[in-house]
């Protein structure tokens, strides 16, 4: 028999679904619960999460704010690669699950508990993400998912648990399962229901954050972007902290129905499915980035960067943000952004948010160079005409065997 289990910590997000799993875990094990929410920039009002918790019982109930952190540390950090999973996701969800295990393990430690819980299903990537970490953060503490351990192998088994152990359920859950949503400063991103058709077009009414691109406003937005070595700091010549520049630009390309994006991507642990997100902020940054990496970045840098990138992004995807081959990538990433600052404008218009100029005092672009004027340094007309010759002797010698 395993020794009893005295405390959890419990990844807890105030909703039906973890709220069911927090009453499940008292009872199967007979022990302290401590729940834990994060305040990812979710958008909602988190203090219900506190009376929720107290009313199950929970003594030690901890709300943090973690926006700046996740920012800084997690979304930045991402962003410096131009990160794109599958060439089009910019993983909101999968970035926030290492920051949640981290203060998971990290309570856990403080108060001296050797387990953590999540709520994430059993046919999902988050589960995945949420163990992969805490396995890499500490490797004695054991990890509890109720999702694939109890019994309730449907929501109306689920709905009747709550019934019996009185925990309420509003009425727009009574029904059919909802949408399964997961908002945070980066992205919100919808599945389940009707889109598990991909054949079916998405409602307009599952977007949460940006308008459709077709109400837009009928005249353009420009905005600037500031960037210091490859982090975003100001818009408008204003200098922001992480969280405040991401929400101000989420709320800008909101307006514009900028980042929009219906997918059939594949999840780690083997289907597709199919979900769709919002990453208005994230869709801007992109952008900008890429604009200002355009006049500040070395040729075959840049080229690297691309090539490391998808798989940078799948470890990120399938949940190896804190694996040494990840930090690994992170290192040349960061070391190719030493020189990527100066400032980037751009369009916001219907849909879209394109660079329209850039300038930094670190710039690698030669006027003189690229000119048809007679350019006074380095580039001789002659060079050009050997280098074409010496990189077409290779194509001379196969066209003459094809024509043999
Ligand atoms: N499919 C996305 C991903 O794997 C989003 C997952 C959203 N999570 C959720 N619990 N609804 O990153």
């Amino acid at each position: 028999m395993a020794r009893k289990i005295e405390k959890i910590v419990l990844a807890y997000s105030g909703g039906l679904d973890t709220s069911i799993i927090l009453k499940w875990l008292e009872e199967t094990y007979e022990c302290e619960v401590v729940t834990f929410t994060a305040d990812l920039g979710q958008g909602e009002e988190l203090e219900p999460a506190r009376v929720k918790a107290a009313m199950f019982g929970v003594k030690d109930v901890r709300i943090v704010d973690l926006r700046e952190e996740f920012v800084r540390d997690f979304i930045f950090p991402m962003l410096r690669a131009n990160t794109l999973y599958e060439g089009q996701y910019l993983l909101g969800s999968s970035i926030a699950r290492p920051l949640i295990a981290k203060h998971l393990v990290a309570i856990a430690k403080e108060i001296g508990a050797d387990v953590v819980a999540h709520g994430a299903t059993g046919k999902g990537n988050d589960q995945v993400r949420f163990e992969l970490a805490v396995n890499a953060l500490d490797p004695s503490i054991k990890i509890i998912a109720p999702w694939r351990q109890w019994n309730i192998r449907s929501r109306t088994q689920l709905l009747e648990y709550a019934e019996k152990h009185r925990i309420p359920v509003p009425s727009d859950k009574r029904g059919e399962a909802p949408f399964s949503i997961d908002a945070n400063l980066l992205h919100t991103s919808t599945e389940g229901k009707i889109l598990e058709n991909p054949a079916e077009v998405a409602p307009d009414h599952i977007y949460r954050r940006t308008i459709d691109p077709v109400d837009a406003p009928e005249a353009p937005e420009i905005v600037t972007i500031g960037f210091e070595s490859g982090d975003p700091v100001a818009v408008n010549g204003k200098a922001m902290t992480p969280a405040a520049l991401l929400t101000e630009l989420n709320e800008l390309g909101g307006r514009h129905g900028i980042g929009r994006l219906d997918l059939v991507e594949n999840r780690f642990i083997g289907m597709k499915s199919r979900g769709v997100y919002e990453t208005p902020g994230g869709a801007i940054l992109l952008a900008a980035h890429r604009g200002i990496e355009s006049i500040t970045l070395d040729r075959a840098a840049s080229h690297l960067k691309d090539e490391i990138m998808p798989r940078y992004a799948e470890m990120i995807y399938n949940g190896f943000w804190f694996a040494p081959e990840r930090e690994m990538l992170q290192a040349l990433i960061d070391r190719s952004q030493v020189c990527v600052s100066g400032e980037v404008a751009m369009r916001l218009y219907k849909g879209s948010a394109s660079v329209i100029s850039r300038t930094s005092p670190s710039s690698l672009y030669s006027s003189d160079l690229v000119s048809f004027e007679e350019s006074s340094i380095a580039y001789d007309h002659h060079d050009a005409e050997g280098f074409i010759k010496l990189n077409g002797l290779r194509l001379k010698s196969w066209a003459v065997r094809n024509i043999r």
